[in-house]
C-alpha cells in the first residue's frame, strides 16, 4: 500500500486530493474533460489488473473550483474473477492519499416501477447479494475496526446536498437503495420480482464492495446510480450491454452537470 502511494504522490508532486469519484460504466467522459495529468493504472505498483473494459484504466488529477479531485476511470469487478479485497484496493489507496469525500457511480438497472431509463437515484442505501465482503481476512487495526458499523454509510448530509444540487439544476433526482449481485449475468425476471419485495429500487454489480471500505476507513460517501434500463422482470424485451451503454450516454449529461454541482457545494 505504501508502494503504490508513494508513487503516486511522487507523480504528482504530492497533489493531495481530498475528494475521490469513481466513474461508472457509461460515465467515464467527465475524466476526459477535465483532466489535468493522468496515471494509467498498469503503471501504479500494486494497483489494478488490467481486465478494464475499453482502453481507459486510470487516475485523473483535476482541480475544479479550487477543490482538489482523483477521478477513478475504469473499476475492476467482482464479476471479472477478482477478490473482493483487489477491487477495493483503490479505496484505501485514495484513504491514503487524503480523499475525505467520496462519490461512487454506477449504472443500474431499474427494479422500482416509477423509474425510467436515464433517471439519476441517490443511494441512500444498500444491499449486498455479491456473496462476499471486502472486509474478509485479517483487519488492518489502522484503517478501521473489526466490526465495523454500517448504519449510515451514505452521508445523509451528502444525500441532501445533492438533493439541494439537483433542484438547484431542476434536475428530476430519484433516491433508492441499490442492490448489489455479483453478476455478470442480469437477473432473471423472478429475481427482480425478489429484489422489489426485499426493498431494492435499483440493481447492480459494482459500488457496494467501495462503499462498504470508505465507510470502514472513514470515508463519507455519496452514492449515484444511473439508471440504464427498466427491470427485466416484466417481458419488455431482452436486455444487453449495448442498451445499458446508450441510456448512460443520455444521462451522461445530466450525470455531468449534478456532479459539477456537488463539488462546487462540498
Ligand atoms: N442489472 C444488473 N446490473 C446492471 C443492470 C441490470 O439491469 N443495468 C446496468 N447494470
Amino acid at each position: 500500500m505504501n508502494k503504490t502511494i508513494e508513487f503516486i504522490n511522487e507523480k504528482t508532486n504530492n497533489f493531495k486530493p481530498e475528494i475521490g469519484i469513481i466513474l461508472g460504466s457509461g460515465l467515464g467522459e467527465l475524466a476526459d474533460e477535465y483532466c489535468n495529468q493522468s496515471i494509467p493504472y498498469t503503471e501504479i505498483p500494486n494497483f489494478l489488473k488490467s481486465t478494464i473494459q475499453g482502453h481507459k484504466g486510470r487516475l485523473v488529477f483535476v482541480e475544479i473550483e479550487n477543490k482538489k479531485i482523483v477521478m477513478m476511470q475504469g473499476r475492476n469487478h467482482f464479476y471479472e474473477g477478482h477478490s473482493m479485497n483487489e477491487i477495493t484496493y483503490p479505496v484505501k489507496v485514495l484513504k491514503g492519499l487524503g480523499v475525505k469525500t467520496l462519490i461512487l457511480t454506477n449504472a443500474a438497472g431499474a427494479v422500482n416501477e416509477s423509474f425510467q431509463p436515464a433517471d439519476l437515484m441517490l443511494i441512500t442505501d444498500h444491499i449486498n447479494n455479491m456473496g462476499s465482503n471486502p472486509l474478509i481476512g485479517t483487519n488492518d487495526e489502522k484503517l478501521g475496526e473489526r466490526f465495523p458499523d454500517m448504519t449510515e454509510i451514505y452521508k445523509k448530509s451528502l444525500i441532501k446536498l445533492a438533493e439541494k444540487c439537483a433542484n438547484k439544476l431542476e434536475l428530476a433526482i430519484q433516491k433508492g437503495v441499490y442492490w448489489a449481485n455479483s453478476g455478470p449475468s442480469y437477473e432473471t425476471p423472478a429475481e427482480i420480482k425478489m429484489i422489489r419485495k426485499l426493498g431494492g429500487d435499483a440493481v447492480g454489480m459494482s459500488t457496494v464492495p467501495e462503499a462498504i471500505v470508505a465507510n470502514y476507513c472513514g470515508i463519507n460517501v455519496l452514492g449515484i446510480s444511473c439508471i440504464t434500463n427498466a427491470a427485466s422482470s416484466d417481458t419488455s424485451g431482452k436486455l444487453s450491454h449495448e442498451e445499458v451503454i446508450e441510456s448512460a450516454n443520455i444521462a451522461k449529461a445530466k450525470f455531468k452537470s449534478l456532479i459539477l454541482e456537488i463539488i462546487k457545494n462540498l
